[in-house]
C-alpha cells in the first residue's frame, strides 16, 4: 500500500489524538515547574515529568536525531507506557517534544511498549509492541505509525501488524531494518515457563510480516525473557545486541536483575542462519559493567557511525527522585567499534567535547590529593603515565568516601564502588601502556569510559552536597575537568508554535 493513502486512512483518528495530545501537553506543563532540581540531570534525556525507562526508538530523519522512549507522564512510577520524544541537531542538545505515540486503541490501551525506529520514502516509521490487558488475558501484538515531519504520528488503520506470536508466549520490541528490497524484524521472546528466545519475521512491505524461524534462544543457562534485540553489521560481521532476564550472577559477570550484552557472528541473508553464533554464557559479553544499564539501542548515523543509547537504569535500583514526580535517565549517547578480536568498543559520542564549557581544573595530583569539583555537570579526563601501577579516584561528599573508580594493576581489573548493598561492580582490564579514563557526572549519574571504551560503567549516584574529588592509587595522574553545559530542556516557542501548528489542527 502506498503511504499517501494509508495518511487518508490515518485521518479519522487524527482528531482525536490531537485532543489527547494536548491533554497530555497541558498536564506535562504544569507539573515541570513544581520539580525539584536537586537529582535532575543537565545533559542526560529525562522525562520532562513523570517516568522513563528504555529507548524505544533512535533515528536520523530530515537532519535531525529522534530519541524515543518509555514514558509514563503522569508520576514518577512505571506505568502505562508512551513514546516520550526528544529532538537533536547534533547529539546533545535535546529538546522534548510532545510524546509520539499514546497508549489508547483497543491494541495498546495498556501501553506502547518499545521497538524501533526506521525511515522510508520520506516518512519516519515506528515499530512498536501494543499491550492490552483485559481481566485475564494480556495481549502483545506488533504495531506502527507514521509521521511525515518526525514529530506527529499516526497509527496505522490496519494495526496490529502481528496479532499472535507463532509459540505459545509474548514476543515484544520488533526491530526493523530493510536490506535489498526485502524487511526484516527481530522479536524478543519468552515467558516464566519457556527460554528467552529471538524470532524473525520477513515482509514485502512493511506491513504484512510473515514468521520465517527462531534465531537464537537460551538453553536454559540464558535465562527466560529476551526482549530489546538489536541487530546490525559492522566490518563484515553482524552484532546481534539483547537484552536478557534471568540469567544468574557469575562472579562479578551479570550482577544485575538484567543485563544487555552481545554476540558477534555471521548471518546469511538467503537461508536467514546465524553462523558461528550462539549465545551462552560464554560468548555472551555484557555491553557495560554499571549498576544501571539496560535496553540498549542503536541506529548509523549520516556519517556511518554507529551508535548507541541506552537507559541509565535498572529495575532493582532505588529511584530516589521517583517521589519528586519523575524518575531515570538515559545514558549519552555513544560510538560504536569492533576492536580485532570481535569485543564492542563504546565510547561518548565525539560530540560530547562540543559540551565543554570552561575548564575547571588541570594539573598532575599526587594520591592523597583532592580538589572541590565546584559543579555538579562534569568531565573528568584522568591520565597515567604507565599501568604497571593502581590508580584511583574517589568522590567524597559529608566527609566521607562515596564513589570510587579504581584500577588494579596486580588483578588487571577496573572497579567501581557506590557504597551500600552490592555496591561493587568489576570487569577485567589490562591496557598496555597507560590509563585513560572519561568519566561523565550529570547531577545523580556517572558513566566511567576506559580506554579506547573496552570496559564502561554506568550508575546512578546521588551525591547529598558538593563533591570532592580525590586521588587515590599508587601514582601521580593527570586530571583535565571540564564544566559541561545544560544542554537538554523545554523550548517554549517550540510549544506555542505546535499548538498552533499542529496539535489544534493534526488533520492531513
Ligand atoms: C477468563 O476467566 C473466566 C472466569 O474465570 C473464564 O471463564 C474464561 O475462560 C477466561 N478467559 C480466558 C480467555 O482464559
Ligand atoms: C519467510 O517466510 C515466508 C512465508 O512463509 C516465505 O515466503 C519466505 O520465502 C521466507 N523467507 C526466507 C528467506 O526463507
Ligand atoms: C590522555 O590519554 C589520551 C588517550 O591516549 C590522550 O589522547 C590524551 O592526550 C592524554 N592526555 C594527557 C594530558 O596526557
Amino acid at each position: 500500500m502506498e503511504v499517501s493513502v494509508l495518511f487518508v486512512l490515518l485521518s479519522v483518528a487524527a482528531a482525536e489524538f490531537a485532543q489527547d495530545l494536548a491533554h497530555v501537553e497541558d498536564f506535562i506543563k504544569q507539573k515541570r515547574f513544581v520539580l525539584k532540581k536537586k537529582y535532575r540531570p543537565l545533559y542526560h534525556i529525562s522525562a520532562p515529568v513523570g517516568w522513563l525507562n528504555s529507548p524505544a526508538g533512535f533515528a536520523y530523519f530530515k537532519r535531525r536525531y529522534h530519541i524515543f522512549y518509555q514514558y509514563h507522564p503522569y508520576n514518577g512510577a512505571w506505568g502505562n507506557m508512551h513514546w516520550g520524544q526528544a529532538i537533536s541537531n547534533n547529539l546533545v542538545d535535546w529538546v522534548h517534544y510532545p510524546p509520539a505515540v499514546l497508549p489508547k486503541d483497543f491494541y495498546d490501551r495498556s501501553g506502547c511498549f518499545a521497538g524501533s525506529a526506521i525511515i522510508h520514502n520520506d516518512y519516519l516509521t515506528l515499530f512498536y509492541t501494543g499491550v492490552a490487558e483485559t481481566k485475564n488475558v494480556t495481549t502483545q501484538t506488533q504495531n506502527l505509525a507514521i509521521s511525515g515531519d518526525g514529530i506527529i504520528f499516526q497509527k496505522y488503520l490496519y494495526n496490529p501488524i502481528i496479532k499472535k506470536a507463532p509459540f505459545d508466549t509474548t514476543e515484544r520490541n520488533p526491530k526493523v531494518w530493510r536490506v535489498r528490497n526485502r524487511w526484516f524484524m527481530i522479536l524478543g521472546s519468552g515467558s516464566r515457563s519457556k527460554d528467552g528466545q529471538l524470532n524473525l519475521y520477513t515482509s514485502p512491505d512493511m506491513f504484512h510480516w510473515s514468521f520465517n524461524k527462531t534465531i537464537a534462544r537460551s538453553y536454559g543457562d540464558m535465562g527466560y525473557m529476551w526482549e530489546n534485540p538489536d541487530f546490525f553489521e559492522m566490518d563484515g560481521q553482524y552484532v546481534l545486541i539483547v537484552s536478557v532476564q534471568g540469567i544468574q550472577a557469575d562472579n562479578f559477570r551479570f550482577r544485575n536483575l538484567c543485563q544487555t550484552g552481545y554476540v558477534v557472528g555471521n548471518f546469511n541473508y538467503q537461508s536467514l542462519h546465524f553462523e558461528n553464533l550462539e549465545l551462552s554464557m560464554a560468548t555472551f559479553n555484557e555491553l557495560d559493567y554499571g549498576h544501571d544499564f539496560y535496553a540498549a539501542q542503536t541506529m548509523q548515523a549520516y556519517d556511518g557511525r554507529r551508535l548507541l543509547v541506552a537507559w541509565l537504569g535498572m529495575w532493582e535500583s532505588e529511584l530516589v527522585e521517583s517521589r519528586e514526580g519523575w524518575a531515570s535517565m538515559l545514558t549519552i549517547v555513544r560510538e560504536l567499534r569492533l576492536s580485532p578480536q570481535s569485543r564492542l568498543l563504546m565510547t561518548p559520542a565525539k560530540e560530547m567535547a562540543d559540551l565543554r564549557t570552561e575548564i575547571l581544573e588541570e594539573a598532575w595530583y599526587s594520591p592523597g590529593e583532592a580538589f572541590y569539583a565546584g559543579t555538579k555537570a562534569f568531565e573528568l579526563a584522568v591520565n597515567a603515565t604507565t599501568s604497571w601501577y593502581d590508580v584511583a579516584v574517589t568522590f567524597e561528599w559529608h566527609g566521607e568516601k562515596q564513589f570510587t573508580v579504581a584500577y588494579s594493576a596486580e588483578r588487571g581489573r577496573m572497579s567501581i564502588d557506590r557504597g551500600g548493598i552490592d555496591g561493587v561492580r568489576k570487569a577485567d582490564w589490562s591496557p598496555e601502556g597507560h590509563i585513560y579514563w572519561r568519566i561523565f557526572v550529570d547531577s545523580s549519574s556517572v558513566e566511567v569510559f576506559c580506554g579506547e571504551g573496552e570496559v564502561v560503567f554506568s550508575s546512578r549516584i546521588y551525591p547529598k552536597k558538593g563533591i570532592t574529588i580525590r586521588i587515590g592509587g599508587e601514582v601521580q595522574v593527570h586530571v583535565t575537568q571540564y564544566k559541561l553545559k545544560r544542554s537538554v530542556g523545554y523550548d517554549e516557542n517550540l510549544r506555542a508554535y505546535l499548538k498552533e501548528n499542529f496539535v489544534n489542527k493534526v488533520k492531513y
